[in-house]
């Protein structure tokens, strides 16, 4: 079957190994690219499939609401999958407008824009359980604030964000359900725990700090170290969005998760470890460079999803273990420093100066 798609946020991290599962593996699909290119959108995360016959890109900002509509005439999309969104915790701390903007509004444009065009297949008195039109929202984990030692998140635990990115976010997803409970827009949401990979913009840890160790700068370590974080390799979280998209049930959340907590120190130490050991330099060198600094204001303690529901009704599960997974990352890397020092350049290059050079 062919269908239409719009992907926003393509040109990120997430977004482009979403983009390039859709556009190779359903070549009978249309797959538009819908980003602004913010600092975190690259259009270089797709050379390899910018000239599939499938693919389009769309500049468009999802603040701009007559764009959003001209793009949704022009196309006429049958699936929206929603990524667009402002990511980075740090930089809501600084600027939280800017997510609200993104992350809300932006959201609330796109749910207009698909609820306009999809008009005459929604009526709110016999509810819409076709697939035919579908509204994926990609959210967080973050939503569900923090745990303690013990206990997971699942798709019934109450939303308590802390962070203004995570208030954003859960803000955005209350209205992707409130156009579903009231406009009877097809809506899927997926709570998502840290991804990590290749094209992850290096102002995240695992991407900063093998940035760091490369150009051998401090690795800012926040707090105690003692943090947990659940961390899911890219291409994973990928595949498990097609699942979704594809299979989902009209209304329904899912969490998606890797089943592999790590403390930030011990994860650090390990990526200090396998740096080295790619590097050829001697035990040690890298730890050497672990730095503790000031905590992150509203940090997070614990975060552990619960992704049996997905495994369940799905199918899906995690396909590498995280050793793997971390090892085809930093290849990645070491591979691909052109990309590094390219992000790391201009506005990003002046963001890391003024925010990031004096913590401590
Ligand atoms: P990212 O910051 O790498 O990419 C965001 C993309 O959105 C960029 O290409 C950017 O140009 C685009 N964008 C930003 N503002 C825009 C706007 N106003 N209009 C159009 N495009 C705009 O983000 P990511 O890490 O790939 O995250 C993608 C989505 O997944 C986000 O919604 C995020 O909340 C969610 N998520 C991320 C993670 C993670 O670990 N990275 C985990 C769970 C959920
Ligand atoms: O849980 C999903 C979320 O994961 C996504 O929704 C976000 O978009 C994504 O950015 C990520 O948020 P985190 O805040 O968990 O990721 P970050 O890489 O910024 O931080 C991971 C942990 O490492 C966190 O406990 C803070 C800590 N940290 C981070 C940085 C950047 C440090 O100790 N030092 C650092 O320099």
């Amino acid at each position: 079957m062919s269908r239409t798609i719009i992907i926003t946020g393509g040109a990120g991290f997430i977004g482009s190994h979403v983009v390039r599962l859709f556009v190779t593996k359903y070549p009978e699909y249309t797959i538009i690219n819908l980003d602004a290119l913010t600092y975190a959108g690259n259009l270089e995360n797709l050379r390899d499939i910018e000239n599939a016959p499938n693919y389009i890109f769309e500049k468009v900002n999802i603040l701009d609401t007559a764009e959003l509509e001209r793009v949704f005439k022009q196309y006429n999309p049958d699936g929206v999958i929603h990524l667009a969104a402002e990511s980075h915790v740090d930089r809501s701390i600084l600027s939280p407008l800017d997510f609200v903007y993104t992350n809300v509004i932006g959201t609330v444009n796109l749910l207009n824009a698909a609820k306009q065009q999809w008009s005459t297949t929604l009526n709110p008195s016999t509810p819409n359980n076709s697939t035919l039109n579908r509204f994926y929202h990609v959210s967080t984990d973050e939503v569900y604030g923090a745990l303690g030692e013990t206990g997971f998140f699942t798709e019934e635990t109450k939303y308590d964000p802390h962070s203004p990115y995570s208030a954003s976010k859960a803000s955005s997803d209350h209205f992707v359900r409130a156009y579903h409970d009231t406009f009877d827009l097809p809506v899927v949401i997926t709570n998502c725990s840290n991804n990590y990979g290749p094209y992850h913009f290096p102002e995240k840890l695992i991407p900063l700090f093998i940035n760091n160790i490369i150009t051998k700068k401090p690795l800012p370590v926040y707090g105690d170290g003692q943090y947990t974080r659940d961390w899911l390799f890219v291409k994973d979280h990928a595949v498990a969005i097609d699942l979704v998209f594809h299979k989902g049930k009209n209304g329904d959340t899912y969490n998606i998760g890797g089943f592999n907590e790590w403390k930030n120190i011990d994860l650090v130490k390990l990526l200090c470890k396998l740096m080295d050991e790619k590097l050829g330099n001697a035990a040690g060198t890298s730890e050497a460079l672990i730095t503790y600094v000031k905590d992150r204001p509203g940090h997070d303690r614990r975060y552990a999803i619960d992704a049996s529901k997905i495994n369940k009704e799905l199918g899906w599960k995690p396909s590498v273990t995280f050793e793997e997974g971390l090892a085809q990352t930093i290849d990645w890397y070491l591979e691909n420093t052109e990309w590094l020092k390219h992000v790391t350049s201009g506005e990003y290059q002046q963001y890391y100066g003024e925010q990031y050079a004096n913590r401590g």
